[in-house]
């Protein structure tokens, strides 16, 4: 049985002071990934989802106007704080919210989120990709652990018992009924990606239903 989002929550909780020291070389490249294709202007509005300790939120931090950045574990969100504390940045602001209640009450420019919705069922992916989707991002990087080809619980990525992976077809299919395009895959590893999905202009979407 996966786990509720309390548990999650207290689960994290518990990493916050280590989490920092972990993270596998796919982890990192795919952060690195997300943090690229980001790409926010000076003035943008990033909202970064399941940010936990702010790893992507506070390097994506220096070149926008702002970022939020929103998670379910207080452990996690104090961390990102202290974080951002000590290496003086200031456009950063973290509290909590989750993937389909985000907390934000405002439109965003970009939304990020890094190896974290394979903490929901495929269902909820749907509902908070359609959440992102009405905030109004021009666009949302996600990178996670995906399925490119076959499941495989032996790797290191995801426990079976907590976690519950999407295949990227699923995450495609998803982002597309949202109203995104899909403009990049990055394959980091066989589980491991980052979908970079953009806003389809709704002029677009009107001369494509004509045809
Ligand atoms: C593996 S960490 C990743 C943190 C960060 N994005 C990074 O790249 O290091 C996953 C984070 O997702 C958060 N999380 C899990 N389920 C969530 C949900 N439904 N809504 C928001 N955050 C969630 C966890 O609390 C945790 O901080």
């Amino acid at each position: 049985m996966k786990k509720s989002l309390e548990e999650h929550a207290a689960r994290f909780d518990e990493k916050a002071d280590a989490y920092d020291d972990g993270g596998t070389p796919e982890y990192r490249a795919c952060a690195g990934l997300v943090v690229e294709h980001a790409a926010p202007a000076t003035d943008d509005a990033v909202l970064d989802l399941g940010t936990g300790t702010g790893a992507i939120a506070l390097q994506i931090a220096p070149d926008a106007g702002r970022v939020i950045g929103r998670d379910i574990s207080d452990g996690m969100l104090e961390r990102a704080r202290e974080k951002a504390t000590e290496r003086g940045v200031e456009n950063t602001s973290f509290g909590t919210g989750r993937f389909r209640e985000p907390a934000v009450d405002e439109s965003v420019d970009v939304v990020t989120t890094n190896f974290a919705m394979h903490h929901l069922s495929d269902t909820e992916k749907r509902e908070a990709i359609g959440t992102v989707a009405n905030l109004d991002p021009h666009r949302f990087v996600l990178g996670d652990v995906m399925f490119f080809g076959e499941p495989d619980p032996d790797e290191p990525f995801y426990s079976p018992a907590v976690d519950d992976p999407a295949t990227v077809g699923t995450l495609a299919d998803a982002l597309t009924d949202a109203g995104f395009a899909l403009t990049r895959v990055e394959r980091v590893h066989d589980q491991v990606g980052v979908l970079v999905a953009e806003r389809v202009p709704a002029e677009r979407t009107l001369v494509s239903q004509r045809r």
